[in-house]
């Protein structure tokens, strides 16, 4: 038997220590590696943390563009563990000061709680936000989730009007959703012809990411068939974790998987080799199907990026008009490569494919199948779970019936 300690060689290192992790407790909690790639010689960087829950864990982006006229702006801060702010502290020395802090979403808590952290340490940077900023369970004030009050702005609507409009342009799009409006930033960085946003578009990568590599107890968790496995730390069963977290990720409950029936459920815990806390005590709900790996293969790496399947089945469709007219704005574009927040980065794509990514939008979209015919069925198969959600928001009258045709 493989004994399970795979975990204990994670280092843990005070400056990775992510001090406000109660704020909003997902993993990895107070422990948050950073890891940052450039990605243009001396003009555009990434930094990735790992993020999630129930251990489907993938990655947390920010992303930093040097100014032409010296000094740096970033886009969706991550959290200022001493290692983050260390990482920036250098391209600072090279390029100049953070001189614009970007918060691109309205909502997106998972990238709002760490806007304000990160803006106490660099104190002459101005933070620009999206309009329509709201908080949920309690929509509270942005100084009372740390905004600094006095550098604090919200972009215009009209991008000429930004600071920073010399360099960039951008669109907003903001749907309005019952308790408050989807709102995300898609900022066009025009001599790189790079395209930052949130969460509008993903990538699927065939592979692990190397910051989800660094800890790979969330992939040995999925990989298992049962609660009895007890997994070696190899290179395929972290590859099978990673295809069964972005289901998991994308879907919330893939079409392919079962759930354990109770009893046996709690017999194979009280067998389980390893029965701690961290390993929810051996209980593991989990039966993946056999053909489970055509769900993965129907969405990773595709030449034409994704629209995860909770903007396309739930959030979008609120407002397709408002929707369409934000992708036309950004199609004028000359696009070469798109960073998000999530998953894969950069995406070598053109604005044809972006738009393309976006057909679903069109109401007589038949003849414009994102995906070859098999992959199309996996990939609606696959969001079921999320259209009985959308169902059940409009049956609770927190959301309007989609007017997008199946
Ligand atoms: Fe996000």
């Amino acid at each position: 038997m493989v004994e399970c300690s795979y975990r204990l060689v994670v280092t843990r290192k005070k400056e990775q220590q992510w001090d406000f992790w109660f704020l909003l407790p997902i993993y990895p909690y107070q422990q948050r590696q950073t890891l940052r790639e450039e990605v243009i010689c001396d003009r555009i960087w990434i930094f990735e943390q790992p993020h999630g829950f129930l251990y489907a864990i993938v990655t947390i982006r920010m992303t930093v563009v040097k100014l032409k006229q010296g000094g740096l702006l970033v886009y969706c801060p991550i959290a200022p563990t001493k290692e983050c702010i260390k990482l920036v502290r250098e391209l600072e020395t090279d390029h100049g000061e953070v001189k614009y802090i970007i918060h691109s979403t309205g909502s997106g808590l998972e990238h709002k709680i760490f806007v304000g952290p990160f803006a106490r340490y660099f104190s002459s940077a101005q933070v620009w936000c999206v309009p329509n900023q709201w908080s949920f369970p309690i929509n509270l004030p942005l100084p009372w989730l740390g905004f600094p009050c006095k550098r604090t702005n919200i972009l215009p609507l009209d991008w000429h009007k930004a600071p920073f409009a010399d360099e960039f342009e951008y669109h907003i799009v903001d749907i309005k959703l019952s308790a408050g409006s989807f709102v995300e930033l898609a900022l066009f960085h025009c001599c790189s012809q790079t395209l930052l946003v949130t969460d509008a578009i993903v990538q699927v990568p065939s592979q692990p990411p190397a910051i989800i590599e660094l800890d790979p107890f969330p992939l040995l968790f999925h990989a298992r068939e049962t609660a009895l496995d007890n997994l070696e730390n190899n290179q395929a069963n972290r590859l099978k974790g990673w295809q069964r977290i972005c289901l998991f990720a994308l879907y919330f409950r893939p079409s392919m998987i079962d759930t354990t029936p109770l009893k046996q459920l709690f017999k194979e815990a009280k067998q389980a080799p390893d029965r701690s806390f961290t390993n929810y005590l051996g209980f593991f709900p989990f039966r993946w199907q056999s053909n489970w790996l055509k769900s993965f293969e129907a969405i990773v790496d595709q030449e034409i990026p994704l629209v995860a399947p909770i903007l396309q089945n739930i959030i979008l469709p609120q407002d397709v008009i408002e929707a369409r007219n934000w992708v036309n704005k950004i199609s004028k574009w000359e696009i070469e490569q798109i960073i998000p927040a999530h998953f894969k980065a950069p995406i070598q794509t053109t604005s044809e494919e972006f738009t393309q990514a976006f057909n679903f939008l069109e109401t007589n979209n038949c003849d414009q199948k994102k995906y070859p015919s098999g992959k199309e069925q996996i990939f609606r198969q696959d969001s079921c779970f999320i259209k009985k959600l959308a169902s059940f928001f409009v049956r609770l009258n927190i959301a309007k019936p989609s007017p997008l045709k199946e």
